[in-house]
């Protein structure tokens, strides 16, 4: 399975330690030196007011084409903009969402993601 994410603030980053615990994944940050070979995930966050981030749109401006879900970061104190980059990714490049969660997601959420992604692939 892999994994590409983006985090600013350290929460997605967080997610992702969570994540590695429990299973053996490739998990990528995103950077302008990040080359993606295989079909995998994309987990962000939301900035800027129910925004995509400039990094997660500068990624998905060469890759989008290798990605099958997309998953956002928020805070639900944004209200009906609470991980909304996950909305926006979706429209625009026609990928589904896996998951929303709170800053660095609880263990639930982590587990809900792993079920998720794993009953895409069949696994
Ligand atoms: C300037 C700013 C704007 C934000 N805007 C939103 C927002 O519109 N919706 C939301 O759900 N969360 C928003 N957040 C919360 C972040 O998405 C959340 O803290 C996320 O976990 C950050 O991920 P990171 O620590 O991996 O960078 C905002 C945070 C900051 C600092």
């Amino acid at each position: 399975m892999w994994i590409y994410y983006d985090s600013k603030t350290g929460n997605v980053e967080r997610f992702m330690e969570k994540l590695r615990v429990l299973r053996d994944w490739n998990l990528q940050k995103i950077g302008p030196d990040l080359q993606v070979n295989h079909p995998g995930h994309l987990v962000t966050f939301t900035t800027r007011i129910g925004e995509i981030p400039e990094s997660t749109v500068q990624f998905l401006s060469t890759h989008a084409g290798n990605i099958m879900t997309v998953s956002s970061s928020g805070n639900r104190n944004w209200g009906q903009n609470f991980a909304r980059a996950a909305d926006l990714v979706s429209l625009k490049y026609q990928i589904p969402v896996s998951l929303k969660f709170e800053l660095s997601g609880t263990k639930k959420d982590v587990n809900n993601f792993i079920e998720i992604l794993e009953q895409i692939h069949d696994c």
